[in-house]
């Protein structure tokens, strides 16, 4: 159980379920956690480390000064046991980044190794890129390199974890919509679409393709705007997006890479929303019809 906030009913919950591993995001959860435990019972926890990558603020710093508070109050906690480490250094990351991430974990779980703890578990946490843009040698790769750093640092042995999100569901999700819309803007083609950010925020960092159904392989040549139809002017999901042209009001439109964090993080501002379908090879289920 890894969430930033976890309500006193929620940790209630996963302690007296046995769960197996807590992990901390904040060094006051230490003794929130130990308190919460009423019978004879040891809690595995794990710490989440806060990225050193700018603009990150979830998690507790691997500096020497928090791991030394982090250790004063595991001491002091003797129904706690710190068996894991989790970095988690965002999503949509490229190699360099996922490299760095495994060098910041292991100095890290050296230095809490050196303060007499037995790390046995890494947690890589997920940020692998939709599937569609990691192809499986980039990703063999660097798994072979992540056993060779485990291997040359002596860590061989420590059980790996991983947590990848969007990796699995990116590209498991499309939503299909329809244009409502065609005009120009001081000569820049524009699209409006009966879709929005709010049901494909921003937010998610998806890597949303956009693609007229019917002529997927019509020359995407003629830079494009795509609005979504919220009345609001950063209703935007890109601008001079390569497409083809000319563009006709009704046509149906797939957005690609939309399964990770749209759905899920959509806002109820402002229309009803799409019906969602599960669709297996040529198989097609309603799931959801739209709420209105
Ligand atoms: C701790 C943790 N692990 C894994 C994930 C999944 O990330 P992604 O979908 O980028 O793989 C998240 C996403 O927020 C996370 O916070």
């Amino acid at each position: 159980m890894s969430a930033p906030y976890k309500t006193p009913t929620f940790l209630q919950r996963v302690i007296s379920d046995e769960i197996g591993l807590i992990l901390i995001c904040q060094i006051d959860e230490i003794d929130e956690i130990a308190e919460a435990i009423t019978s004879p019972y040891i809690q595995k926890v794990g710490i989440r480390l806060r990225s050193p990558r700018p603009n990150k603020q979830i998690g507790v710093s691997g500096d020497k000064d928090t791991i030394s508070k982090i250790t004063e109050k595991l001491n002091k906690n003797n129904n706690l046991s710190l068996t894991t480490l989790q970095l988690h250094s965002g999503t949509q990351l490229d190699d360099q980044l996922f490299k760095e991430g495994i060098t910041y974990l292991l100095d890290t779980a050296n230095m809490f190794e050196q303060q007499g703890f037995s790390i046995s578990q890494l947690d890589f946490g997920g940020g692998f890129p939709e599937a569609s843009n990691l192809s499986e040698d980039d990703l063999t790769d660097l798994f072979l390199l992540l056993y060779e750093t485990l291997h040359d640092r002596g860590w061989q042995h420590v059980t790996c974890i991983f947590e990848p999100g969007r990796y699995i569901v990116g590209d498991a999700g499309l939503v299909l919509t329809q244009i409502i819309r065609v005009f120009k803007v001081e000569g820049i083609p524009w699209i409006m679409l009966d879709t929005g950010t709010h049901q494909c925020p921003k937010f998610s960092n998806s890597k949303f393709r956009f693609e007229l159904i019917h002529r997927m392989s019509d020359p995407h040549t003629t830079p494009t705007s795509i609005a979504g139809c919220l009345p609001t002017d950063m209703d935007v999901f890109t601008k001079r997006y390569p497409f083809p042209s000319p563009v006709d009001k009704g046509e149906y439109l797939a957005i690609l890479n939309a399964g990770a964090y749209t759905l899920t993080w959509s806002t109820r501002f402002s229309y009803p929303f799409p019906s969602i379908l599960l669709v297996n090879g040529n198989r097609i289920q309603l799931l959801e019809v739209p709420q209105i």
